[in-house]
């Protein structure tokens, strides 16, 4: 049991934290779990070291979180449905993850959140970005913030990964079940956050399409603003993985951007994704 020595400290970048004093394959107790939970609200991703943990360990501890949501396109780990692999070999191109985005918010009950664990990393590069977006939302003038606290987003996984999806080239079974690609969500674009309460700001260039009644021709200028805001670097911070590292995001407070920097390397992750709920927006 690890609460006595447990610490979560700010990156002093623009978002996450760094988690020490913890040993996750030997066990969370309640109160380390609360103590996790809270910092995830507040600071959108946590960091670990040298947590090397086995599948089942890794299950353990996501499971304390939430139920695990299964990927549906991910190729999952051999005798583990629930544990998805994140890997690019030497020979491949394309990596996963490799745009901002954050997960699954083309579902009515959006991901809360994944579990990321490096098992085989690049000598160097494949480092993941990350974005605040309490941060982005905050910085945003207060006029952009009332016009957008009446507007809803529709989110989408047809063109990300249904069968005509650019994303599936080169995949080499890494990604699959394109038929299941037909999700489409409408959620809040500034949502009050389930856990901090905060306010953030919620579309992705990855599955946001357009605003709700309006065309995806009236909404992109608009929508690419946002973009390049929460991508300034102000709002980010860039982990560099080792084996056994780990990022614990919330797809609610955070974006995340994989870099794929390190051809001709292989990268092999295991992510456990977590369920969600249903978003409210801000200002009702
Ligand atoms: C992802 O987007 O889930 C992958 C992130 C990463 O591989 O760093």
């Amino acid at each position: 049991m690890v609460e006595r020595n447990l610490t979560i400290s700010p990156t002093g970048g623009g978002v996450g934290a760094f988690v020490e004093g913890i040993d996750i394959a030997a066990g969370l107790d309640a109160p380390s779990v609360a103590a996790l939970r809270s910092g995830l609200g507040e600071y959108g991703v946590l960091f670990f070291r040298g947590q090397h943990l086995r599948p089942e360990q890794h299950i353990r501890f996501a499971e304390q979180f939430a139920d695990i949501n299964v990927n549906r396109f991910f190729k999952a780990v051999d005798g583990y449905a629930r544990v998805a692999e994140v890997r690019k070999e030497p020979d491949q191109s394309r990596n996963i993850g490799g745009a901002w985005h954050t997960d699954h918010t083309y579902d009515v009950k959006p991901a809360m959140g994944s579990i990321l664990l490096a098992k085989e990393v690049p000598e160097s590069g494949g480092d993941t970005l990350f974005a605040n977006m309490y941060s982005a939302y905050e910085s945003l003038s207060d006029g952009l913030q009332q016009t957008l606290a009446g507007l809803k987003a529709v989110h989408t996984s047809r063109h990300a990964f249904g069968a005509q999806a650019r994303y599936h080239r080169d995949m080499n079974g890494r990604l699959g079940n394109p038929q299941a690609a037909t999700q489409d969500a409408v959620h809040p674009v500034v949502i009050t956050h389930p856990i901090s309460g905060r306010k953030a700001l919620y579309v992705n260039q990855a599955f946001t399409v357009r605003f709700d009644g309006w065309t995806q021709e009236e909404s992109k200028p608009l929508l690419e603003m946002l973009y390049a805001h929460g991508a300034r670097p102000e709002h980010t911070y860039r982990f560099s993985w080792k084996p056994g590292s780990i990022a614990f995001w919330d797809n609610r407070a955070s974006w995340h951007y994989a870099l794929n920097d390190y051809h001709g390397q292989r990268r092999l992750m295991h992510r456990i994704t977590l369920e969600g709920e249903a978003l409210e927006g801000c200002c009702a």
